[in-house]
């Protein structure tokens, strides 16, 4: 995979756009292996329900779902809050809402990037509202200029205040399929 790309044609605003690798596959890979160790030995007498957040947490979710040794349920929430290509909205709006039962269970929030916080805190809301028996709070990374009055329990990466692509994060749905994580330069 390369290190640096140039957005093409079909980019519309962003063609000719440069991006650089930031994370690369091997770099995912093993922080995710921690991460799945952390929560399987956090949760070793628990069989926990984890909540992937779409879209951006698919690629993310999956592979920490197979890093994880212990026994967990999985479901989903939608949830939308991008006013354009790149930026909040200020608002979130519930897409999907999880179809599962939760009361009474461990849930385990899979989120892929806190930037402003506000989808964190609208899920936070969502979860603690409801009668699970506790609620933890995944993020894979989080740009270091976010300010939340709350704590996340597992982080995978704090990175520079840059948009990012690619592991499931997406510029106007696209890139999503790119293996490593590339920021705008
Ligand atoms: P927040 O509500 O501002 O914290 O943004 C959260 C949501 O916006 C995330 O769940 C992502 O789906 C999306 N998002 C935030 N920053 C980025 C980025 O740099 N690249 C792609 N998506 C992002
Ligand atoms: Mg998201």
């Amino acid at each position: 995979m390369k290190k640096e790309m140039v957005l093409g044609p079909n980019y519309g605003q962003y063609s000719g756009q440069k991006l650089y690798e930031l994370l690369s596959e091997e770099t995912l890979k093993q922080r995710v292996r921690e991460i799945g160790k952390l929560i399987s030995k956090d949760y070793s007498d628990k069989t926990p329900v984890f909540i992937g957040v779409l879209n951006g947490s698919f690629i993310f979710f999956s592979d920490l779902l197979r890093e994880i040794d212990i026994d967990g349920e999985v479901d989903f929430i939608k949830i939308w809050s991008y006013a354009d290509e790149t930026k909040t909205s200020g608002s979130v709006k519930l897409i999907k809402d999880v179809s599962c039962n939760i009361s009474c269970r461990d849930v385990i929030v899979v989120e892929d990037i806190v930037d402003s916080g506000i989808s964190m805190k609208y899920l936070k809301n969502r979860f603690e509202d409801s009668n699970a028996r506790s609620v933890r709070f995944v993020a894979l990374l989080i740009k270091e200029s976010t300010k939340i009055d709350f704590t996340l329990d597992y982080i995978g990466f704090t990175i520079p205040d840059k948009f990012v692509v690619g592991y499931g994060l997406d510029l106007a749905q696209k890139l999503r399929n790119l293996k490593s994580i590339y920021a705008f330069k």
